[in-house]
């Protein structure tokens, strides 16, 4: 089992008084699963991925990852967990504009103390497997927005994570780049058995999971698979 919450609640303080933004979260996720939460904006998606990818922590409740209580976790050991053992992809891909497709993907290798060669090496491969093998040299602004959202799809996977985390990855794209992201998360799901937990509203989207559980005013429905 990689993932296990209980009762997971999260409050921000509104002014005097405090709203609860997730309500008694239940959630469990093994190896090799893809699934889709889907839900309507400002019902708690992203507040949810941030406490699964260790961004943020909880008000209350459990949480293990990988059979480690993440809310045990000191920031420096949540900054460790986040390098090694989780790829996260955003809606609006996060590249380093100065930055060349090749050196994005092999940024977070850096943290890991591996030598250059070996990272640039390591980040050509995974951009090879995003089908950008013809665009290592490119910068963000002079790729499409469905090749960036590649690009940071290599630089989630180019450290092998045990975990793949995508908050709404189609919802800056056009209708074909965004079913090329799909077809790519379908590969990585089905060639390296890779867990994936994505986000959106989309039902169309949230289709090709092998399961969807729906959130709506931060309560986390059962789990229905399809
Ligand atoms: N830092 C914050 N402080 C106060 N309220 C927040 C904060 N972050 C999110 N919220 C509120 O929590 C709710 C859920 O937000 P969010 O998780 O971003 O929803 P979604 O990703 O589903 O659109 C919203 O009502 C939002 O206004
Ligand atoms: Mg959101």
């Amino acid at each position: 089992m990689i993932l296990e919450m209980h009762d997971i609640c999260k409050d921000y303080p509104m002014g005097k008084t405090v709203t609860r933004v997730l309500k008694n979260v239940n959630l469990t996720v093994n190896e090799g699963d893809y699934l889709a939460i889907m839900g309507p904006s400002g019902s708690g998606k992203t507040t949810l991925m941030n406490i699964i990818g260790c961004l943020d922590v909880p008000t209350s409740g459990s949480y293990s990852l990988g059979g480690r209580d993440i809310t045990a976790c000191s920031a420096k050991e949540l900054a460790t967990v986040r390098n090694k053992e989780i790829g996260f992809v955003f809606q609006s891909f996060h590249l380093l504009p100065k930055l060349t497709a090749l050196e994005n993907v092999a940024l977070p290798l850096l943290y890991g103390g591996m030598k250059k060669a070996q990272r640039l090496e390591l980040a050509r491969q995974a951009l090879e497997t995003v089908g950008l093998a013809d665009r290592i040299d490119h910068r963000p602004d002079q790729l499409s927005g469905g090749q960036c959202q590649r690009v940071a799809i290599a630089r989630a996977i180019v450290g092998k994570p045990k975990l793949l985390l995508a908050d709404e990855p189609t919802g800056a794209l056009d209708s074909a780049s965004g079913a090329q992201v799909m077809e790519l998360f379908q590969q990585l799901h089905e060639d390296s058995g890779a867990t994936i937990i994505m986000i959106t509203h989309d039902a169309g989207i949230a289709r090709h999971a092998q399961m969807t559980r729906t959130i709506r005013d931060g309560i986390l429905s059962g789990g229905v698979e399809v």
